[in-house]
């Protein structure tokens, strides 16, 4: 019985090591771009009109004062019941973040600094995709498009008020997020599907 238990533990190792030393060139998801592509962009879009609506309603009722206090509590549940509800994670991340659990992570760092580069030469800015054994992930744009982000991510004292400053200041102590201009990147969207996600068509592992 012991035994038994040893040798299945030492092959499990064995296994293990043999399979992490082939991961870069086996077992990736093979996808269909335009599926993904796809199916993260009407996700993006329905999570932004999510929270843009809610923030909308939130400044005609108490102004901006108000909706930084309503973003602060219902920003990451809203984004939260949205992952549930599409069954994958969405997350907004941020080289210049407002709330430290959004900071870029190094992946993410990436594909900020590619788009950065584009925005400067004038490119335009397409979504990116990429898979691991068991999940896909989209990258797509957030820019600032709208005057009303200003309000609480474009310049001190010009854009942002000392009193609704303060509130930030007050709300998030380490803020990153304002100095922000028209047609600047604010971040991205990171989306991460579930192999399940999607149908066996679109998508298939892929073993030599
Ligand atoms: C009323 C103030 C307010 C307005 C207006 C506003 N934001 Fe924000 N924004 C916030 C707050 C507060 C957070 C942090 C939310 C949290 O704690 O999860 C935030 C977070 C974000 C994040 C996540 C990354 C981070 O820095 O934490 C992005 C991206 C973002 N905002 C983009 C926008 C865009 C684009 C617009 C315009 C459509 C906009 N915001 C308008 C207050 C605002």
């Amino acid at each position: 019985m012991r035994y038994g238990i040893l040798i299945a533990f030492i092959l499990a190792m064995g296994y293990g090591c043999q399979s992490e030393s082939q991961e870069q060139t086996d077992n990736k998801l093979a996808y269909d771009t335009t599926v993904v592509v796809n199916e993260g962009q009407k996700i993006a879009k329905a999570t932004f009109q999510t929270l843009s609506s809610n923030l909308q309603k939130a400044m005609q009722e108490g102004g901006v004062e108000y909706a930084l206090e309503f973003c602060n509590v219902e920003a990451m549940p809203l984004t939260d019941s949205l992952s549930a509800h599409h069954d994958v994670s969405i997350r907004r991340a941020s080289h210049k973040p407002r709330n430290p659990y959004n900071t870029a992570d190094s992946l993410e760092a990436e594909v900020i600094k590619q788009y950065i580069k584009k925005l400067e030469s004038g490119d335009k800015l397409q979504p990116v995709t990429y898979a691991d054994e068991n999940r896909i992930t989209f990258h797509a744009p957030i820019t600032i498009t709208n005057s009303l982000c200003l309000n609480c991510h474009g310049k001190v004292n010009e854009d942002i008020s000392k009193e609704n400053l303060a509130t930030i200041q007050e709300l998030y102590p380490k803020d990153q997020a304002t100095g922000f201009s028209m047609g600047d990147l604010r971040g991205v969207w990171t989306i991460r599907f579930p192999a399940t996600h999607f149908d066996d068509a679109d998508i298939q592992q892929l073993k030599e």
